[in-house]
């Protein structure tokens, strides 16, 4: 018997990354998984994998860019499996530019990916999570408390999803639990892409744990977050980050 048998869970960004690994672990659980993203050749693949380990999962694709993308990910949610029970908010996209460089398109496309998305999903999905007494998990990053981690418009919408996590637990309490995860390191698309061997090393020097993450890491956060191991826990950010700021 899984953790997560009959519910149904939206994990947004979940074509690569912590998302991906995210998607495993809630199907092995028993989740009805729904994969979004852009790419559809990476979008199939997972789902062909939680289908051939026996379980159950479907692909959307939407570009999060997008303002409409939250309610084609919701309509079709809806349309396969008639009601939502988690939300992952997890897609994201890295911007490296710095405060006199950073156009508003670019200002725009991150906090539309990072940040505004995951509010129009839930506004979205929010009747259904009352109804199914559900759980959302925001995921933010270390970025989000500190601005050594990333430059202007990423660590901006990382601090705003730290606020809103705490925002939508107050307002969507007693029946909906929200709470965010903030990951350091881990070893995923984004970082192989933004300078891991630097990143690595890095760690190695200066963490605790003396590595960076896996994208099974958060997954296992957010299982935590959406069981009810963590029923007396709303409104809450947890670092997952091998202690490198301890
Ligand atoms: N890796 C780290 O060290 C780290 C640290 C702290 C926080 N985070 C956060 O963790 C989350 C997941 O990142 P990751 O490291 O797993 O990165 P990743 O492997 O690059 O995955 C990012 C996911 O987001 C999706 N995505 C990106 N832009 C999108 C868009 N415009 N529309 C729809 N989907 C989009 C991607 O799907 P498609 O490519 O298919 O569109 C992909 O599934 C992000 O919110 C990131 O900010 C990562």
């Amino acid at each position: 018997m899984g953790r997560l048998d009959g519910k149904v869970a939206i994990i947004t960004g979940s074509t690569s990354g912590m998302g991906r690994d995210t998607a495993y672990l809630f199907a092995k659980e028993g989740a009805k998984v729904v994969v979004t993203g852009r790419n559809e050749a990476r979008a199939k693949a997972v789902v062909d994998k939680i289908k051939e380990e026996g379980g159950e999962a479907i692909y959307v694709l939407a570009d999060t860019a997008d303002r409409s993308a939250a309610k084609v990910i919701y309509d079709e949610t809806m349309k396969a499996y008639g009601t939502v029970d988690i939300l992952i908010n997890n897609a994201g996209v890295l911007s490296l530019t710095p405060v006199q460089q950073i156009t508003l398109e670019e200002w725009d496309k991150v906090f539309n990916v990072n940040l505004t998305s995951a509010l129009l999903l839930t506004q979205y999905c929010e009747p259904e999570l009352k109804k199914n007494k559900g759980h959302i998990v925001n995921i933010s990053s270390v970025a989000g408390t500190a601005a050594k981690w990333g430059p202007i418009a990423y660590c901006t919408s990382k601090f705003a999803m730290v606020g809103m996590t705490r925002a939508m637990a107050r307002e969507m309490g007693p029946d909906i639990h929200v709470n965010g995860i903030e990951p350091g390191a881990i070893m995923t698309a984004m970082l192989e892409n933004c300078g891991a061997d630097a990143t690595i090393e890095f760690m190695k020097t200066t963490a605790p744990l003396q590595r960076v993450g896996k994208g099974s890491e958060i997954a296992t956060a957010c299982l935590f977050f959406c069981t009810e191991d963590s029923s007396f826990i709303t409104g809450q950010l947890l670092r997952v980050d091998g202690g490198v700021d301890a």
